[in-house]
């Protein structure tokens, strides 16, 4: 065997901060030591070797600057090594199911494989994206922020974050986004009559039902800062009958049943007569709003008043930026990977990202970390994302000599 230095491949940046002792760097490369890290510990006559391996059989579609001109076909230059060299094992067992990919690689030995490896991850990676998707660039923005701007309009007759100061005026705080939609809904669909309610809901598309109904439900809930009239003592006794749907004390587990905990007294009275009269159709409180006497409502009133609302059980959607931050966990800050087994994606191309996210959720392509991550993600979120990392400045890996044995 030839005395040549052997090399490792590292991330430029953070050469120094991976801790040498976890790879098996001493180990000979032929000798035992991790297989998969072969291309990661090449040296340069290896890479020039791949150089020629690339030549023969992949620059017809990667370039030898391994920058993917053609539509799906992804960079691969200065991908991260013992990466490429497991995928090309993936793509000989068809794992990823791509025929064109399979095909090239199907009847390369080990040997060619991992130095064409080498010789791809050594080259200078592609330059960020300016543009990135057309799609996904602001519109992922923060939809609780948006919500929020366009709430403030309601803010005059429902409270600055839905807690009502106004007898009569309806506190939206505690609400199911669900329930807030399907009301909203109502208003414009004229199902529920409120000639002001419809003029100022008929504005707004549903995108932004959508983000007022969010930032409603993750507001901190409080009382309805109003008088009520009836006497809650009493109240509470024939809260009984309505606690089965309602929930104790008004807070409703069920999306399509609203929370009545601490909603404003005088609001709670004019529903129940809606309901009564029929302006408001629903068949269950027509019948229980008939069988209750106005005394008797007001005293509901009262006693649901004084309960205090809870916060539904939603979740805050993560931005990008957030999404981002779990991913760079495993894929390196901004997508540069330091681990040789795990790709890099800053600089790769958007329609690609977004094509493999896609890949793994439907399980065409298999990964357990991958399935767990991307099962979660919104069609807006794997667009946002794959802007996201394309725009990025990538890393290069260098190949550092280190002494032999
Ligand atoms: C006929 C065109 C073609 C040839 C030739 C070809 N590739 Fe590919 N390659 C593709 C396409 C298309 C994809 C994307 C497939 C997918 O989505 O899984 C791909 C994907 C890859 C990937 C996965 C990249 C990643 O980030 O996961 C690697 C690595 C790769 N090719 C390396 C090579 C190497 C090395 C060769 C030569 C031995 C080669 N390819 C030859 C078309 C080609
Ligand atoms: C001028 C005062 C006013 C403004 C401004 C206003 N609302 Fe209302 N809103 C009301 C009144 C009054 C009701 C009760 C109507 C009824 O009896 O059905 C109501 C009812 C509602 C309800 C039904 C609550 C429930 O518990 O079923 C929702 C949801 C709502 N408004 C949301 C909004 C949103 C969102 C905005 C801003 C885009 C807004 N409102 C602006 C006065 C207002
Ligand atoms: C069988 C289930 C059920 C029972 C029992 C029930 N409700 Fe309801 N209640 C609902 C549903 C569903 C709605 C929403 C209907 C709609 O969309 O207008 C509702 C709506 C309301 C509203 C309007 C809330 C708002 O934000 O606009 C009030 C007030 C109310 N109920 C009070 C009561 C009281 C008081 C009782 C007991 C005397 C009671 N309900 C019993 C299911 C029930
Ligand atoms: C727990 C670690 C982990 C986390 C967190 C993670 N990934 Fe991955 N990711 C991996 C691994 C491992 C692979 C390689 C899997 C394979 O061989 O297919 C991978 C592969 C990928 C690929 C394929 C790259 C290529 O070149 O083909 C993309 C794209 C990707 N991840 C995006 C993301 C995004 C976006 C997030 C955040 C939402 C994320 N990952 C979070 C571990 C992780």
């Amino acid at each position: 065997m030839k005395r040549s230095a052997q090399f490792l491949a590292l991330n430029l940046l953070m050469a120094g901060m991976l801790a040498v002792g976890s790879l098996p760097t001493n180990a000979a490369p032929a000798a035992g030591g991790s297989d998969d890290l072969r291309a990661a510990l090449a040296t340069p006559q290896d890479i020039t070797e791949g150089k020629r391996v690339a030549d023969a059989s992949c620059a017809r579609c990667h370039g030898m600057d391994g920058i993917g001109t053609a539509k799906g076909v992804p960079h691969i230059a200065g991908q991260r090594p013992a990466y490429i060299y497991l995928e090309l094992k993936v793509y000989q067992t068809g794992g990823r199911g791509d025929t064109q990919m399979g095909n090239v690689v199907k009847y390369m030995n080990d040997d060619a494989l991992m130095k064409v490896s080498a010789y791809y991850a050594s080259l200078e990676p592609a330059q960020p994206s300016a543009a990135g998707g057309a799609k996904a660039t602001a519109s992922k923005s923060d939809p609780v922020s948006a919500g929020k701007a366009a709430a403030a309009g309601c803010a005059g007759c429902h409270g600055e974050s839905g807690i009502s100061k106004m007898p009569g005026m309806p506190s939206l705080v505690g609400l199911d986004p669900k329930y807030l939609i399907a009301a909203l809904n109502a208003y414009k669909n004229g199902q529920r009559k409120h000639d002001m309610m419809k003029t100022l809901v008929s504005a707004l598309g549903e995108a932004e039902l959508n983000n007022i109904a969010l930032y409603y439900a993750l507001q901190k809930p409080g009382k309805a800062q109003t008088p009520a009239e009836g006497k809650a003592a009493a109240g509470k006794a024939a809260a009984a009958a309505c606690a089965g749907c309602h929930g104790d004390g008004g807070v409703s587990g069920k999306p399509a049943t609203p929370s009545i905990a601490g909603q404003d007294a005088q609001y709670f009275v004019a529903a129940m007569r809606a309901y009564k009269d029929g302006s408001r159709s629903d068949p269950t409180m027509k019948a229980t709003a008939a069988a209750l006497d106005e005394t008797a409502t007001r005293d509901l009133a009262a006693f649901y008043a004084s309960q205090p609302p809870q916060a539904p059980k939603v979740r805050k959607p993560l931005t990008t930026a957030e999404w981002a931050q779990r991913c760079d966990r495993c894929h390196g800050i901004n997508g540069n990977s330091t681990d040789p087994r795990s790709p890099a994606l800053a600089a790769q191309k958007a329609d690609y990202l977004e094509q493999v996210l896609h890949a793994y959720r439907k399980g065409t392509r298999k990964s357990p970390q991958m399935a767990a991550m991307s099962d979660v993600l919104s069609e807006e979120d794997v667009a946002g994302l794959a802007t996201y990392y394309a725009r990025q400045k990538p890393r290069a890996v260098v190949y550092l000599a280190l002494p032999c044995k």
